[in-house]
């Protein structure tokens, strides 16, 4: 199995996304700094899969500032983080790892040098771990609600590479198509930069699910015509109301979704829930650059000088979303009391 991040020696290494689906390459990062480029540029992207690349990060910077004295170490710990967290604004999972990758660095402080490495490089692995297991608690959760032979649309990516490991929204594709529910999924290209028809379409093959990729723009027509059963995707950031932060173009499909009545379900883990956001008017878009827009795969199709928007995320709001499924259960509407109940469950047995 293909890892999506890990840490060797004093090298963060992670599959570089740009390049695939043509070619599979390592690519390694010396500093948090080159860490936090790879998560600005995409190298390594999807909400969970920064989250672990972070806290890498910080393992990273643990093991070069091991022998500095404390307060220097502590410093550059904490610089890491800041560093790290700053990369990209809308995924919570970010913000999630490396604040707790910084509270576990705050209480080994007094620890000797190779053991206070030790510990952070443990943290670090432990959360790429747990998102593991979470996935696959996703995946059995999310696959109950699957009736066989349901043609299911999907958008963005949300597998293995988005994640430590098995994906979610995709997890639940792959566990139904593991316990042979016979379903088709229709995979959205993307736009602007295609991690669906890069990235899905790639897992897809790699896992023999059978699948179709469509446009972005097909989505609607395929709904009238009775050709999509349900809808399933991933989240960046969730709020407490159950408000959704994800790719752009995830509301369009939301909309689409209650037109044709269709489920519009939602997966993601609990690092996704922020309940310190009361509503998905608090959540930070993040503003991406014109050339992801005015450039497919490096070549221009826009006329130089056109003025681009290009908001990398939207937020479906929680009335158009029929579930929320998460590694502790289905959070069903009102999300308010749902997910705050997923979420204290979760923080109660961590
Ligand atoms: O900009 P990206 O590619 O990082 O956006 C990714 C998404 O929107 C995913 O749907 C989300 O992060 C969930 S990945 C399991």
């Amino acid at each position: 199995m293909l890892e999506t991040v890990w840490l060797d020696d004093r090298l963060v290494r992670l599959v570089d996304q740009t390049l695939l689906p043509h070619e599979v390459r390592v690519v390694s990062c010396a500093t948090p700094d080159e860490v936090a480029g790879a998560i600005r540029g995409l190298r390594v992207r999807g909400a969970p899969a920064i989250g672990v690349a972070a806290a890498y990060g910080i393992a990273l910077a643990a093991a070069c500032a091991s022998a500095l004295p404390g307060a220097e170490r502590a410093h550059t710990v904490e610089a890491a983080g800041a560093v790290l967290t700053a990369a990209r604004p809308t995924a919570v999972n970010l913000r999630w790892a490396v604040e707790r990758m910084l509270t576990k660095a705050r209480e080994a402080r007094q620890e000797e040098d190779a053991a206070f490495a030790a510990l952070l490089r443990r943290e670090a692995d432990a959360i790429a771990e747990e998102d593991r297991a979470a996935n696959r608690l996703i995946g059995r959760w999310g696959e109950a609600l699957i009736r066989p032979g349901e043609r299911i649309l999907t958008y963005c990516h949300t597998g293995g590479l988005a994640t430590a490991g098995y994906g979610t929204a995709f997890g639940i594709l792959r566990a139904a198509h593991e316990a042979n529910k016979g379903i088709h999924v229709l995979a959205c290209e993307t736009r602007p930069v295609l991690q669906g028809a890069r990235l899905t379409a790639w897992e897809l093959l790699q896992h023999g699910i059978p699948a179709t990729l469509i446009t972005d723009n097909a989505a609607g027509a395929l709904m009238a015509r009775g050709a999509v059963d349900r809808v399933i995707v991933g989240a960046d950031r969730i709020a407490a109301n159950g408000d959704v932060a994800n790719k752009i173009g995830t509301y369009t499909l939301a909309v689409l979704a209650r037109a044709h009545a269709l489920p519009f379900i939602v997966a993601a883990p609990i690092s996704t829930v922020d309940l310190a956001c009361p509503d998905g008017a608090a959540i930070p878009i993040e503003e991406r650059a014109a050339s992801e827009v005015t450039h497919v795969g490096g070549c221009r199709i826009a006329p130089e000088g056109i003025t681009v928007h290009n908001p990398a995320f939207d937020v479906t709001p929680h009335d158009l979303v029929t579930a929320i499924v998460t590694e502790g259960g289905v959070a069903a509407p009102p999300f308010d009391r749902s997910l705050a109940a997923l979420a204290g469950a979760a923080a109660g047995s961590g």
